[in-house]
């Protein structure tokens, strides 16, 4: 597997984690009663969403020509998907939708971040089984 796009995948995916972390935050101060975090909020979720169309292309390239995990690519674009989702719930303040959708991403970003942070993470199977084995 070439490792720029294993390296790219791995910080990538973790940027996306903390920036999906980062709307919490915002959306916790806003809720506080400081109304300049809602703006913050939304220039965040530009970046949330480049972040997680970055990962799924990278995602693809990891899979195909990389010849690593295709699941990791699926998980992305379901990623990718619910992000528009989810920014059109928050525009559109459909809170009942918006605050259980952002909990789902969010789980979906750690899970991903954990994944790519695994030591074989990138290695082909044999490998790692002999690797282990050692
Ligand atoms: C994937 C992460 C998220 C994205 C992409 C996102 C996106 C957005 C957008 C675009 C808005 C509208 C902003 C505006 O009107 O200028 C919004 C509003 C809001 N979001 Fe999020 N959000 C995310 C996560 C969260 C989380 C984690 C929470 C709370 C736990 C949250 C709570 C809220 C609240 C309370 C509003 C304001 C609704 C209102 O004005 O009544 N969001 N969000």
């Amino acid at each position: 597997m070439a490792w720029p796009i294993r390296w790219a995948l791995r910080i990538v995916i973790t940027a996306h984690m903390l920036a999906v972390f980062v709307q919490a935050v915002f959306a916790g101060r806003f809720l506080s009663g400081d109304f300049e975090m809602l703006r913050l909020h939304f220039i965040n979720s530009q970046v949330v969403g480049a972040l997680g169309l970055a990962e799924t292309a990278l995602a693809i390239l990891y899979w195909r020509p990389g010849r690593g995990r295709g699941w990791p690519a699926l998980a992305c674009l379901a990623v990718s998907i619910a992000e528009p989702l989810q920014i059109a719930s928050g525009l559109l303040r459909v809170i009942g939708v918006h605050v259980p959708l952002a909990v789902a991403v969010f789980a979906a970003s750690v899970l991903l971040t954990l994944w790519a942070w695994r030591p074989t993470f990138g290695v082909r199977r044999s490998t790692a089984a002999s690797e282990e084995r050692r």
